[in-house]
Formats: structure tokens, C-alpha cells, sequence
């Protein structure tokens, strides 16, 4: 037997079913109060993140299919295979985790087609960029559930913008509740990979995300070793006292330029952090880097896919597993290599692209269509 085919396991048998289900939108789930805390009975199960095969990572749900971040996005990841759902996490005004990618949010909800909210436009310096619009922690989560999500790339993928209007704001309890119960369903693991978002803009304001992150991982007994839910950040500082705060796994994200926002005044990179020592850093506090996949890929002049870089050996030899993001289907987001044709938004070669990631040895991959990558990821393993 090979050691692909020995990679095989139990989500992956799973994902061949049920990718071949035909998605369906879900009914929004009406907001309810967090749960008592939960009893944990993963206590016999192997989690997630020790399988040897690669995982898929459902990113803000299945978002090239319906409006990111919202519960019907992240239904149709789980029933196409993804391994983990991913919400990104700002706070409300009365603290509540709700899911976004940023705390702004005229790009993702019709907030601007709301009179009565009107006077909440402002603009703010977010991690130093001065950005105009309306922002989660302004808005308590009744008034966030009065609005509706919208898809943020109309011109993309004009499709999906049929969904507008149908699909609340989810919080974090509610994410979590939608996992757990397709887990049952399915009988399968299914993770959770909350991303915290500006965790020092939201420290300054007074609205501590680490905390509620906690608190909701407590109560819903997902707060062990062997919890299927990983938390990820772009910054360290957060990661770091989260390693103090919860046994969870952490993910160290990385940019191909720039580096850490809270860690700005000592100049550090994240070409530093996937340096071979910097990842030694890494396992320090985090077990996985999830790095823009052109640190692993990098490209060439043409925007080809050129030779691995040294990311993915470093990051094992230091102990730590590589979860790459975005593969996304459009060419206009593949490298130039994986392109089919010249229109931008057609899909292009992203088999291709996922299968080069694979070869060069990741852990995980994210991506907008969890099928393509659950349909890669299994071709691969054979
Ligand atoms: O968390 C992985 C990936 O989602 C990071 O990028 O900007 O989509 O949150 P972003
Ligand atoms: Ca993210």
C-alpha cells in the first residue's frame, strides 16, 4: 500500500459522497441565546488537524457559491467535503463575535440601503489605513441582525447575487452550532477555523476579542487539544496569550509582503517568521503557518508558478503544518500557468493549481470552491 493510499481516512471517504450532493440554500437560522457549555465527547476521537491528508478548508464557507461568511455559505462547504468551515471574527458593540471578513461592512450587507442607520457612516484608522463606511463594533448584534448579506465580488460572480438580501450576519455560537449539527448528520468531523480580525484595533477600542473567543469555546466544549477548532490570526501578539488561554491548535497566517500589525514597532516581517528559524519561533506557540500560497509557489515574471520555495520543508523539520491560502476557480485569482483562456472571471485550470500545492508537500489548502479543492485533494491521494 502506498502512503497515499494509507492517507485515506474518514473525512476523505466522506467528501467522495457528498461531494457529489447537489447544494441547496439554507434557511437562515433564527438568532437564539448561546448554549449552556457543552460536553465535549470528542474525548475518543482523533482530531482533525493529526490525519495525514491533506484537509480542506471551506474558506468564509463555500464563497464562490453564495455570500461569504454567512450560515448558508458555510452549509454548502460542509455538504461539498470541506474538512473546516473558516469564519472570520470582528466584535459588536455589546461584544458579540459575529462572522466578516472585515469590521467593515458596506462591501458584504446592504447596511448602506438603511436610513436609519445612515449617520453610522464614518471613517476610522484600521490598522493604520483610514477606511469609510460602517463598522460591526457600532451596531449592537440586534441592529447587525437587521441587516442582510450581500455578495462581495457582484461583477465576479454575478450568480450568487440571486442570495442578496436572504442571509443574516452570523455570530460565532451560531457557526459553531451549524458544524456540530452537520457533524451528527453526517457523521463526520467537520472543524471550525475561526480567524480573529484586527485583534489590536479591537484591544484599543475596548472590544477584546481573545475573551469572547474563549468564553464561546468554553461553553460549547470546544476548548480542548483535541477540539476540531483552530484559531488563526495575521498578528502574534493575540496567538500567544491565546496559547495561555486555550488548548486549541493555533495558525500562524502570514502575508507574501509586510508583516505582523502589532509587532510593526520591531520591524518584523513575515518573510522573518517562514525563514527556517522563524518557523522554529512559530512552534513555540502555534502548531500550523498558513502562509499566501506564493511563499510556497512562488511566481515568476510571466506570474507563473515557479520552484517550491523551502516554506513547507522548513515548517516540518520545525514541527509545524503548512495550510495555504486562496485557491479560488477564476482565472483572474489562479497564476498565470493554471489559466484557461482570457476572461478574467471564467474558471480556469484550479485541479492544476491545487494539485502543484499538494505536490509541494501542504497540510491544508483554503478555497472559495471547497468541491474543486475536496476534487483535487482525492485525485491526488488516488
Ligand atoms: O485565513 C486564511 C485566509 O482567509 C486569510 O486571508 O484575508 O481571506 O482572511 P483572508
Ligand atoms: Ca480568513
Amino acid at each position: 500500500m502506498t502512503s497515499r493510499t494509507l492517507r485515506v481516512a474518514l473525512p476523505v471517504a466522506a467528501a467522495l459522497s457528498l461531494s457529489l450532493l447537489v447544494p441547496t440554500a439554507t434557511a437562515q437560522a433564527a438568532p437564539s441565546s448561546p448554549p449552556a457549555r457543552a460536553s465535549n465527547d470528542k474525548a475518543k476521537v482523533k482530531p482533525l488537524q493529526q490525519l495525514d491528508v491533506p484537509l480542506v478548508f471551506g474558506h468564509r464557507g463555500a464563497s464562490g457559491y453564495r455570500p461569504e461568511h454567512t450560515l448558508a455559505a458555510y452549509e454548502l462547504a460542509i455538504r461539498m467535503g470541506a474538512d473546516y468551515i473558516e469564519p472570520d471574527l470582528v466584535s459588536t458593540k455589546d461584544g458579540r463575535l459575529v462572522a466578516r471578513h472585515e469590521n467593515e461592512i458596506s462591501g458584504t450587507t446592504d447596511v448602506a440601503d438603511h436610513p436609519e442607520f445612515a449617520g453610522r457612516r464614518t471613517t476610522k484608522q484600521i490598522d493604520g489605513v483610514a477606511v469609510t463606511g460602517w463598522f460591526t463594533e457600532d451596531f449592537t448584534l440586534a441592529e447587525l441582525k437587521t441587516l442582510r448579506a450581500t455578495e462581495r465580488l457582484p461583477l465576479v460572480r454575478p450568480g450568487n447575487t440571486r442570495y442578496d438580501g436572504r442571509f443574516e450576519v452570523p455570530t460565532f455560537d451560531e457557526v459553531l452550532r451549524l458544524a456540530r449539527t452537520w457533524e451528527k448528520k453526517l457523521k463526520r468531523p467537520i472543524g471550525v477555523a475561526p480567524e480573529t480580525k484586527h485583534p489590536t484595533y479591537f484591544d484599543s477600542i475596548g472590544l477584546s476579542l481573545e475573551e469572547p473567543l474563549v468564553r464561546t469555546l468554553e461553553r460549547h466544549g470546544e476548548d480542548g487539544k483535541k477540539s476540531d477548532v483552530v484559531i488563526q490570526s495575521f498578528e502574534v501578539s493575540n496567538l500567544k496569550e491565546l496559547d495561555h488561554l486555550v488548548d486549541n491548535p493555533l495558525v500562524q497566517l502570514t502575508s507574501a509582503t509586510g508583516g505582523p500589525f502589532d509587532l510593526r514597532a520591531q520591524g518584523t516581517t513575515y518573510a522573518q517568521i517562514v525563514s527556517a528559524e522563524g518557523l522554529k519561533g512559530v512552534k513555540r506557540y502555534a502548531d500550523w503557518v498558513g502562509p499566501d500560497k506564493s511563499q510556497v509557489l512562488p511566481r515568476d515574471a510571466a506570474g507563473a508558478t515557479s520552484t517550491p520555495s523551502d516554506l513547507v520543508r522548513d515548517a516540518h523539520r520545525a514541527g509545524v503544518r503548512v495550510v495555504v491560502y486562496t485557491v479560488r476557480d477564476e482565472n483572474q485569482f489562479l497564476p498565470t500557468n493554471y489559466r484557461v483562456g482570457t476572461d478574467p472571471n471564467a474558471k480556469g485550470d484550479v485541479f492544476g493549481e491545487a494539485t502543484a500545492y499538494l505536490d509541494a508537500g501542504v497540510d491544508g489548502i483554503f478555497g472559495d470552491f471547497p468541491d474543486s479543492i475536496v476534487d483535487a485533494r482525492d485525485a491526488w491521494l488516488g
